[in-house]
């Protein structure tokens, strides 16, 4: 299962060093389906971790709507994977410590945890690693594990900010294929942040673009149902796609 996503009218404010107030985003308006991977373009500091944030629940001090949508009523809070830029293992656990860690917090029956781990490290190449610590691990196989201890859990959201921009581009492009085959199997919805172009229109089904900020807001935004899926990343029509969001991209910095 997965969840649709409404903001509305969202705002955020900051406090600064200096004691004033910064805006850093208003009129914030999304509207993401379930199933559908939207990825949020916008330049370095516009506010796009900030909106993730807020999604999750970790901050919960803005102004707007924020609503993660679930077609069954009365249902528990949905599963909300994040993943970040770096991978956030803890390093005193093992890899498949790491997992557990996750499943324990959203309560998964220890019964089922064995089957999880041996699954999701299988999916991520990292199977013969489960008992290694993540310091033992280069950063690409501690993403991937970051990425087996999100799908782990079985979330229907996957939040991810700018999960491979510390990735050398080889690697950051096998993540990329990585992750279209594991959400092709099954369809979590999926915000994804980047500054990343190219790898924007690779992923996505639809890209909304910010502004850079004070002020930043969702200003535009690019379908992309006219790419095939599986994606490759030698498809001409990508690059083509690639230029008209850079041109867009570059309007609102
Ligand atoms: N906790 C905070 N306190 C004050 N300002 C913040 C805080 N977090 C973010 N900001 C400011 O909000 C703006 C947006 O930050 P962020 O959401 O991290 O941008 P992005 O993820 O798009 O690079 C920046 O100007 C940043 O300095
Ligand atoms: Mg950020």
């Amino acid at each position: 299962m997965s969840v649709s996503i409404t903001i509305r009218n969202f705002a955020k404010e900051f406090e600064t060093a200096d004691g004033s107030r910064l805006r850093v985003l208003e009129n914030v308006d999304l509207q993401v389906t379930p199933g559908e991977f939207v990825t949020i373009l916008g330049p370095s500091g516009c506010g796009k971790s900030t909106l993730l944030n807020a999604l999750s629940g970790l901050d919960t001090s803005f102004q707007g709507k924020v609503e993660i949508g679930r077609s069954a009523v009365g249902a528990a809070r949905p599963r909300i994977a994040y993943l970040f830029q770096e991978p956030r293992l803890l390093p005193w656990r093992t890899v498949r410590g790491n997992i557990e860690f996750a499943l324990d917090a959203a309560r998964v029956p220890k019964a089922e945890w064995p089957a999880r781990c041996e699954r999701w490290l299988q999916a991520v190449g990292l199977a013969s690693f489960a008992d290694y610590f993540p310091l033992q691990l280069s950063g690409g196989m501690q993403q991937r594990v970051s990425i087996a201890r999100a799908f782990s859990i079985e979330p229907e959201l996957l939040l991810m900010d700018e999960p491979f921009s510390a990735l050398d581009e080889i690697t950051a492009l096998r993540m990329r294929q990585l992750l279209l085959s594991l959400w092709e199997a099954d369809r979590r919805t999926v915000l994804f942040v980047t500054h990343n172009s190219l790898e924007s229109v690779y992923l996505s089904d639809r890209i909304v673009v910010m502004k850079s900020g004070p002020n930043s807001r969702i200003c535009d935004e690019i379908g992309l149902g006219h790419l095939r899926r599986p994606r490759t990343y030698d498809d001409p029509a990508q690059y083509e796609t690639q230029r008209a969001v850079l041109a867009t991209l570059m309007r609102y910095v």
